[in-house]
């Protein structure tokens, strides 16, 4: 694993040149203005931003209160509150700038005509991969009820497959129960790559009122208390993804450069940043630092190098920690 030259934390995903392994997760930076207005933050200190979640209609989302912190976490229950595809493509993308960083949509819908229709408008905009979200846990038709069906995962993907021949990438549910056997129904299906993992399914109980915390009643968990889960299902997904020479965009409470490592190290080409930057705009600069002064301490040139290099213990792995 030891080279000489410098390293550098360009990679490429889906044949899509990237700064850096680090993308901005879907939900978590608006349309990808969120936090420009923040001192010190910049796009460009990602490989790519992934654009909040969209349908065809506008939609307003879920009653409040709509995000409840937890410890180490949040739950969330938006419900896709988005403008709409059409004004997604006709008044925000000509606002981003493509020379910064690369930009994902993010696909949602309520049928499978849906998912369809919205990658078809996307496919004809300058966005520079999608995103299919069949995983989201706060809307009562599609979403999770899609992404936990593996025949109904793979029909949406074969969808907008047919929509579109930009990068595809399916974000998996972990509320699922074999999630390696999804991501291989939807690579025949047509994806190109995933995102692994959406937010697990949460509630949260105000003891006097005895009502949920959150207006939708549950909501999805996000934040570093989902990481342990979030690395075993990368771990999984990438043993049917690496003969097929796909790539995971790892997430789940990245929070640092240590974080990111270990999710590199168990598959993940690329590494997603959510939850921790609405504490730390600034997060991503030194996650991009750190994982820098590993390379070199490792003399690594490239993160590529690092992708899959999980070197598991000999003895057999029992299927439950009792
Ligand atoms: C407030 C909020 C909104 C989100 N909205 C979306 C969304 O619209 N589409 C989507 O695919 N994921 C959405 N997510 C999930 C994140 O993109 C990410 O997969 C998840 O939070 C795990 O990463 P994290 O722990 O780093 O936040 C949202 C998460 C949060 C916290």
């Amino acid at each position: 694993m030891n080279n000489s030259g410098p390293s550098t934390l360009q990679t490429a995903f889906c044949g899509l040149k990237f700064n850096s392994p680090i993308v901005l997760l879907s939900g978590c930076v608006g349309f990808g203005e969120e936090y420009t207005r923040v001192s010190g933050f910049s796009n460009r200190d990602a490989g790519a931003v992934c654009l909040k979640g969209t349908t065809l209609e506008p939609r307003l989302g879920n009653q409040p209160h709509r995000v409840y912190e937890t410890p180490d976490g949040m739950l969330n229950a938006i419900g896709l509150q988005n403008p709409g595809v059409d004004h997604v493509i006709n008044e925000i993308l000509p606002s981003l700038d493509f020379t910064e960083t690369r930009f994902i949509a993010n696909v949602s819908g309520s049928t499978v005509e849906e998912y369809f229709e919205v990658t078809r408008r996307f496919d004809d905009s300058p966005i520079d991969a999608i995103e299919i979200n069949i995983s989201c846990p706060n809307v009562k038709q599609g979403g999770v009820a899609f992404g936990n069906d593996p025949a109904m995962s793979a029909r949406v993907v074969e969808a907008c497959r047919k929509a579109t021949r930009k990068p595809l990438i399916t974000k998996l549910s972990p509320n699922q129960t074999d999630i390696a056997a999804n991501a291989k129904g939807c690579i025949e299906a047509g994806s190109d790559a995933f995102a692994v993992i959406n937010t697990l399914m949460g509630m949260a109980i105000d003891i006097d009122s005895r009502t949920p915390l959150i207006g939708n009643n549950q909501g999805g968990l996000s934040g570093p208390a989902i990481k342990p889960v979030a690395l075993l299902k990368v771990h999984q997904v990438y043993q049917v993804c690496r003969d097929h020479n796909i790539p995971i965009i790892g997430q789940g409470g990245i929070a640092s450069a240590e974080d990111a490592l270990e999710f590199m190290i168990a598959g993940a080409s690329a590494v997603g940043v959510g939850t921790a930057l609405f504490y730390d705009p600034l997060i991503c600069k030194t996650i991009n630092t750190g994982i820098m002064r590993y390379m070199e301490r490792h003399k690594l040139q490239s993160v590529d190098q690092l992708v899959g290099t999980l070197q598991l213990n000999q003895q057999p792995t029992a299927k439950c920690g009792c």
